[in-house]
């Protein structure tokens, strides 16, 4: 596959998987049982698979390996927190408070990935922001 061809399929990837997560944490918040449901986890693992494959594939094609740049590495760092977050936000076992708590820090974990891509740096929007030319 082109790697615009990969382009695509990651970002419907993060898309899908993104939002399904947040429609998740706001149920498990509201008590609904089919967050933990098997569909509905089937369904999140198929999203995070593609979004993971999708990845590789854009780093193959667009010569991001096997010089790995500082950036994807930060955002593999930022992954593996906005992992463990979502799972905590989405565990009934855990006080409602630091269930919101883990789910809003999450997000904004998952916004900060969003514009280390984009922006190929660390700091992602916020190195945008502060480029003055
Ligand atoms: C929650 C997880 C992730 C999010 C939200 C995310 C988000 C994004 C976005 C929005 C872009 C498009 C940037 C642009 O077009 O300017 C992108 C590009 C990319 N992502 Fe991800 N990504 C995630 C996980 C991953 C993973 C796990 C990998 C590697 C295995 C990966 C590797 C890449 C690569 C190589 C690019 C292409 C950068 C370029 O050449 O411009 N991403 N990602």
């Amino acid at each position: 596959m082109t790697s615009l061809g990969w382009w695509w399929w990651h970002l419907a990837a993060v898309t899908t998987s993104l939002s399904c997560f947040t429609v998740r944490w706001v149920a498990a918040l509201l008590g609904r049982p089919w967050v933990w449901a098997r569909t509905t986890r089937a369904a999140a693992v198929l999203a995070d698979s593609v979004l993971l494959m999708a990845g590789v594939g854009l780093m193959l094609t667009r010569g991001w390996w096997p010089t790995v740049p500082v950036w994807l590495w930060f955002k593999w760092c930022l992954l593996v927190l906005y992992i463990m977050l979502g799972h905590l936000a989405l565990r009934t076992t855990v006080p409602a408070r630091t269930r919101v708590l883990a789910g809003v820090v999450a997000l904004v974990v998952a916004a900060h990935i969003v514009g280390a891509a984009v922006a190929h740096h660390p700091a992602g929007f916020w190195f945008a922001a502060g480029r003055t030319g």
